[in-house]
This record gives structure tokens, sequence and C-alpha cells, in this order.
């Protein structure tokens, strides 16, 4: 029986594993030019620690299209529709493992007002944990002042759906407040023990 439980172990582990190699493989083979650390000139999102969950309907959205790829002319539906299911649970499992603070972030803050941003961003701490919550809502500290505009500006405009963040988003453009909250966002690095 013990013998037995080994192998159902080391043949689980081992399936774990091969996915995250297999996943890293795609990341820099596919993805890296975009989404890689040194892709920060880039407005696009960080990946590296993501909620594995989040990242696995993200792009399930991208490759069945009810999600679009407003930044760069739905590069990244193509991109996801290449993508087997499998490959994307690879992918996914690969970045959810990384540790996000090996990873440096550029602190960009486009002359917003971060006391305003503070405010702003209290209704924002119920969903946006960096363990996730039950609503899958991602993390967004740490991630790049550009895109969280550019996601944010979406919500507003109703070109990217999620009726509850386009009403969180709606009220952030009209209070003025976008570029502020995604500055604050931006620069709450959770990796520097305060
Ligand atoms: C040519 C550039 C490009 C390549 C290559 C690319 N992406 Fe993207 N990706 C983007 C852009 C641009 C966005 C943002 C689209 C938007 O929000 O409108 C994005 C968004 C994403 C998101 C959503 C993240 C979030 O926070 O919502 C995920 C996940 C993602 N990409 C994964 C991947 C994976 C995995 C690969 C490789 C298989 C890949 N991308 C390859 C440009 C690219
Ligand atoms: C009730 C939960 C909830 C609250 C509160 C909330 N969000 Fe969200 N947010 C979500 C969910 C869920 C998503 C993912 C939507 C999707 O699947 O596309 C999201 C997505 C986002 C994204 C896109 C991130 C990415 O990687 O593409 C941004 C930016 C964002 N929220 C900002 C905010 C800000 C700023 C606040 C506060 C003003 C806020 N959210 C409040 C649930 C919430």
């Amino acid at each position: 029986m013990k013998f037995i439980i080994s192998i159902i172990i080391f043949v689980s582990t081992s399936v774990m594993a091969n996915n995250i190699s297999t996943g890293q493989q795609i990341f820099e083979k596919s993805c890296q030019n975009c989404h890689g650390v040194n892709a920060n000139k880039l407005a696009t999102p960080v990946l590296h620690g993501q909620i594995e969950t989040y990242l696995v309907s993200q792009l399930e959205s991208f490759k069945s299209g009810s999600r679009i790829d407003l930044l760069m002319g739905k590069v990244m539906n193509d991109v996801a529709k290449e993508l087997s299911h499998e490959e994307i649970k690879s992918v996914s499992a690969y970045l959810a493992s990384l540790n996000p603070c090996d990873y440096p972030v550029t602190i960009e803050t486009l002359g917003a007002n971060l006391t305003k941003g503070k405010r702003a961003a209290r209704s924002c701490k119920s969903c946006h944990k960096k363990e996730g919550n039950t609503l899958n809502a991602p993390i967004i500290k740490r991630q790049k002042t550009a895109y969280l505009i550019h996601s944010l500006n979406a919500f507003a405009a109703k070109t990217r759906k999620n009726s509850y963040m386009q009403g969180q988003a709606k009220l952030l453009d009209r209070t003025h407040n976008v570029g502020n909250v995604a500055a604050y966002m931006n620069a709450q690095d959770f990796c520097v023990v305060k």
C-alpha cells in the first residue's frame, strides 16, 4: 500500500513538474518578447507570479474571443487561439509558480496624485489580494501603471466585460482618479518590507 501511494505521489509531482517545464518552454518561445521582464517599455501586463486561475480564465477568454486584445490589435487573441487548453494550463502554472519578488517593477507615477489614489483605492482591497479571492480578481499591486490605466479605461468604456469592474472604473473616471489609483497600485511594492 505504502509503495502504491509513493508511486502515486511520484507520478503526480512529476506531472506537475512537467507541466511547469512545458509552460516555461511555451513562455520563452511565444510570450517573453511581449511579457518578459525586459518588456517593461511596452504597456503589456506583468504576468510573473499572477494568480493561476486568473491566468487560465483570461487566456481562455482571449481564445474564445470573449475578451479582445484592445492594445495590440487582437494579437493576444491570435496567440491564445494557437494554444491548446492543456498548454494554457501549463503556461499559467509556470507563471504562477514564479516568485514575483524576483522580478523588479518600474515605478511610474506619471504625475499622478498618490494621496488621492490611496483614497480611491480603499474600495479595491476586498477583492484584489495577493493571495487571490473567490471572484478570481487578479493581483494589481506592482502592475505597470500604463497597463492599469488601459484596463480601467476599457472597463469604463465597456469594451472589456465585467459588470462590477465597469461600475468601479466608471466611478474612477467620473472622479478623475483613473491615473491616480493606477499609479498608487503600481507603487505598492509588497516585496519591500517596510
Ligand atoms: C505580440 C505581443 C504579445 C505576445 C507575443 C503575447 N502577449 Fe499576452 N498580451 C499582450 C497584450 C497587448 C495584452 C493586453 C491586451 C489588453 O488588455 O487589451 C496581453 C494580455 C495577456 C494576458 C492578460 C493578463 C491580465 O492581467 O489580464 C495574459 C494572461 C497573457 N497576455 C498571456 C500571454 C501568454 C501566455 C503568451 C504566450 C503564449 C502571450 N501572452 C503572448 C501581448 C502579447
Ligand atoms: C468585488 C470585487 C472587486 C473589487 C471591489 C474591485 N475589483 Fe477590480 N477586478 C475584479 C475582478 C473579478 C477582475 C477580473 C475581471 C475579468 O475577469 O476580466 C478585476 C479586474 C481588474 C483590473 C484588470 C487587471 C488586469 O490584470 O487586467 C483592474 C485594473 C482592476 N480590477 C482595478 C480595480 C480597482 C482600481 C478597484 C478599486 C477602485 C477594483 N478593481 C475593485 C474584482 C474587483
